[in-house]
């Protein structure tokens, strides 16, 4: 899809070029200026008017007609140049590709160095337009019927740069394999329910695992019944449909040490249980596999970029289902660590599943642990739709997650999490633990359980309730699944170490 090509943008023919415009001259200067030349200072005037603005995101379609051997321009509004970071940048370039996807075009040229800045290399400016480029133009095909009409796509995008074209290249690359991982993750939580069941999850998974050559285990339900994962088998008690224990695992280093557990919630629909969920709450309830799908968005993008780390992933799935088998509030059930349980709602299956798969991902050598999970309403109640809340018991590994969601633009708060919180998950009468402590704090609840399971091990939960979906249109995707969190995890892992003492 990329081509890399040397000299001035503007001089050969082609069907549309994408130029970056910061704010702040009243003039075109720098590269601009001989294109403002080639309109007879026209461009400038139009700057002037309003019709082509410097606003960050703000997009001017500009028709060479004749003057310019490019046919369309399309501006970017970049801002002011000190506010130009690297997640404003992909947001702008996001807008754009959404434009440029509206206008029926097969190839696009892009004169990278108009997107150079302060803070921005060429580099970084490949790999941001080719993200974003991927991740704004995402659609979930949906099953409508189709059209005839012929769909017309971008198909090339020629990089114009004075730059090194190897490094401008795998940037581009590494950009477009981030997009496409995130895509791959928004897919699979679209997917409606009847058409993502475990064992499609699990497909999926195997799948993934043959084409990176990972080593793949999927754990059937009388493998799970043997090792005596006794939460995860009471959440898929009331299903038809068998549970899966899903692992991956990528070995980038000789030894199988340091090794990142990344485990997610795959519940494929979760009517709540005998605690079922009010009739407008159910619905949407396809997405609770959205830290499953985080987790094999990461693996995606892992499994193309091999960095020299060592993964294991790890991701429980079932439907959470009602029948006369099905679990009950008042039941008690041991979990794959010994710890019992004292279920005191069943619409909290997540942390029941994932109790089982943190104490799995030991078994299989993690020594860092990282879940992401569509967990608790409360998240939502606490931060709202537009952050994933954390947890941690561990200063040094949160940062590292930290700056991975800085780098990945995906926001991340951490909430807090105390000796009172574990004592109120501790507080059962007839078992170790409870599964529901009450409203109060419920999403912290929800993490503080899943970190009964961590023990020792250093641990990062990531409550993506709020964030795995979004209701509107936005510059890097449509509504609907936004495959967060895969990015970040993959940005963990590419970048992860930890100074040891
Ligand atoms: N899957 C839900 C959480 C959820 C809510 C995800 C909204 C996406 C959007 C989870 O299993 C759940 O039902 N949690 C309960 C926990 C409560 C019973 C302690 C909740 O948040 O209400
Ligand atoms: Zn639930
Ligand atoms: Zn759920």
């Amino acid at each position: 899809m990329f081509k890399i090509s040397n000299g001035n943008p503007f001089e050969s023919r082609k069907e549309c070029l994408i130029v970056g415009l910061i704010e702040k001259p009243e003039k075109f200067t720098g590269m601009l200026e001989p294109l403002d030349q080639i309109f007879d200072g026209e461009l400038t005037d139009l700057v002037k008017s309003g019709d082509i603005s410097a606003k960050h995101k703000s997009i001017a379609v500009i028709h060479g007609l004749g003057k310019s051997n490019v046919k369309r321009f399309v501006f970017v509004g970049l801002g002011k140049e000190k506010e130009i970071s690297f997640t404003g940048l992909k947001e702008a370039f996001g807008a754009a590709s959404k434009k440029l996807a509206s206008m029926r075009i097969r190839n696009v040229a892009i004169a990278l160095d108009s997107f150079v800045s302060e803070k921005i290399r060429e580099e970084e400016a490949a790999l941001a337009f080719s993200e974003a480029f991927i991740m704004a133009t995402y659609q979930f095909e949906g099953y409508r019927q189709k059209s005839n009409e012929p769909e017309i796509k971008i198909d090339t995008v020629e990089i114009f740069t004075n730059g090194n074209h190897d490094e401008i290249k795998l940037a581009a690359e590494v950009g477009s394999t981030y997009g496409e991982g995130t895509n791959f993750a928004r897919t699979l939580v679209n997917l409606p329910g009847n058409m993502l069941k475990a064992s499609d999850l699990a497909q999926y998974a195997r799948e993934l695992g043959e084409k990176h050559s990972f080593e793949v285990e999927i754990l059937n339900k009388e493998e799970i019944e043997k090792l005596g994962m006794g939460a995860f088998l009471a959440v898929n008690q009331g299903s038809v449909e068998p549970p899966y224990m899903i692992v991956l695992k990528y070995q980038g280093k000789d030894e199988w040490t340091d090794v990142m557990g990344l485990v997610g919630k795959g519940i494929t629909f979760d009517t709540g249980g005998y605690s079922i969920k009010p009739k407008d709450g159910i619905v949407g309830m396809k997405t609770d596999m959205g830290g499953a799908a985080a987790v094999l968005g990461a693996m995606e993008i892992i499994g193309n970029l091999r960095p020299e780390q060592n993964v294991v992933a790890v991701i429980p799935t079932t439907d959470n289902m009602i029948s006369g088998n099905a679990f009950k509030p008042d039941d008690v059930i041991t979990s794959l660590s010994g710890k019992t349980i004292e279920v005191l709602n069943t619409d909290a299956e997540g942390r029941l599943v994932l109790a089982d798969a943190m104490t799995y991902a030991k078994h299989h050598g993690a020594n860092y642990l990282v879940d992401v999970a569509t967990l608790t309403g409360g998240v939502i109640v606490a931060l709202g739709l537009d952050k994933t809340g954390a947890l941690t018991n561990d200063e040094a590994l949160f940062e590292k997650v930290l700056e991975a969601s800085y780098e990945a633009g995906e926001f991340i708060w951490r909430l807090p999490y105390t000796e009172k919180d574990k004592e109120r998950v501790r507080g059962s009468k007839v078992a170790d633990l409870n599964n529901s402590p009450g409203r109060e704090g419920h999403a912290i609840m929800g993490g503080a359980f899943i970190g009964e399971f961590a023990e020792g091990t250093p641990w990062v939960h990531l409550d993506i309730a709020g964030t795995a979906t979004t209701k509107s249109d936005h510059e890097l995707g449509p509504a609907g699944a936004t495959g967060v969190m895969a990015r970040t995890l993959a940005l963990l892992v590419e970048n992860f170490y930890l100074e040891k003492e």
